[in-house]
């Protein structure tokens, strides 16, 4: 061979394995291409070498030389596609490793579900059982049995969606006080959880649709004081040993003597503890017995109606009572 043909072997031999390095797919077929080129026995580079004995001193040095770059240039070739190989995902581009790291969705209870849920459990060590209602109501049931007299000004704080003849979205979950006492023979303890509606703006206070939780208690020989100890008692249970229950005088058609309820919580935030209004409550109006057909000479009962929203909002500190519908998962998943 002369040192000219050696030479155009030493280019022809770069060249095609500029084309097979890069034609290589995956690390198996890389080793392959690997060996064909540089392999010590019997891969082309070494066959190249053997022919190098026969040229003359002079030739030989400069075959040398070519040989030697030619290596380095295979080395490097082959470096770099094994890099770009060991680092791609599976359909053969490139990752990106500046990418950020694929989040972890983790499931959450809504807050709301959550505090229902804690009240619900402390009621149920009282004796309490859940009952629902539905969120589309008769008037009667929402109105007219709960002893609101027709066009009463507290009806002002219950304007809602009326929908065909005399049904409506309920406004709050008291109807279910109805419906139980029609269905159930006292003695009665219940809890209702469910959504209500009214014709409030949906700003950081109100929302047009949210979420109560009613509590009734028939019995014979039911006073006052069950409704203060039993509340009193709750308010511990929920807020903690420390916490102190007032009760403020109020109204509404269906409870007389009729209170809201106020609790003296620790945010643990340095300001102190503060009241804050948790319900309303109150012993059952005798119209309202008489208007399922009870003897209220003989029972007697108390009532209680709770936002869980707010109760929510006050416990997580959420300023903003849209936070509570906005499904935002940002929001959300810090409760997980
Ligand atoms: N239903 C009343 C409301 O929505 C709350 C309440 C329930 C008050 C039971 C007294 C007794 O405002």
């Amino acid at each position: 061979m002369t040192l000219a043909a050696f030479l155009a072997a030493c280019d022809a031999l770069r060249a095609d394995a500029e084309r097979d390095v890069q034609a290589a797919a995956t690390l198996d077929e890389w080793t392959e291409v690997r060996n064909h080129l540089v392999g010590r026995k019997s891969g082309r580079l070494t066959q190249l070498m053997a022919h190098v004995p026969a040229l003359t001193p002079d030739e030989r040095r400069a075959a040398g030389q070519a040989i030697n770059a030619l290596k380095s240039g295979l080395d490097a070739l082959l470096e770099t596609r094994h890099t770009a190989l060991s680092t791609s995902s599976r359909d053969g581009r490139p990752a990106d490793l500046t990418l950020p790291a694929r989040r972890v969705w983790k499931g959450a209870r809504h807050p709301v579900s959550i505090v229902v849920d804690d009240i619900v459990a402390i009621f149920r060590k009282l004796g309490f059982t859940v009952a629902l209602g539905p969120e589309v109501e008769w008037e009667w049931y929402n109105f007219g049995a709960l002893n609101f007299p027709a066009n009463h000004p507290a009806m002002d704080l219950h304007d809602t969606l009326y929908l065909k003849g005399d049904m409506l979205l309920r406004t709050h979950t008291s109807p279910v006080q109805v419906r139980t006492l029609q269905q159930y023979e006292p003695p009665i303890r219940i809890l209702a959880p469910g959504n209500v509606y009214r014709h409030d703006m949906f700003d950081a206070t109100h929302a047009p649709a949210f979420a109560q939780l009613e509590g009734m208690v028939v019995d014979e020989g039911v006073s006052f004081a069950d409704l203060k100890a039993t509340l009193s008692v709750f308010a511990k249970a929920l807020f903690g040993e420390t916490t102190r229950t007032r009760f403020i005088p109020s109204y509404f058609p269906f409870t007389e003597p009729s209170a809201q309820v106020e609790v003296s919580v620790d945010f643990n935030d340095g300001r102190g503890p503060r009241w804050i209004e948790i319900m309303g409550s109150g012993l059952m109006h005798p119209a309202v017995l008489e208007a399922v057909g009870l003897d209220s000479e003989k029972y007697t009962g108390w009532a209680f109606g709770m936002g869980p929203g707010r109760i929510a909002m006050a416990r997580y500190g959420i300023a903003d009572i849209r936070l509570l519908y906005d499904s935002d998962v940002r929001f959300l998943e810090q409760f997980a």
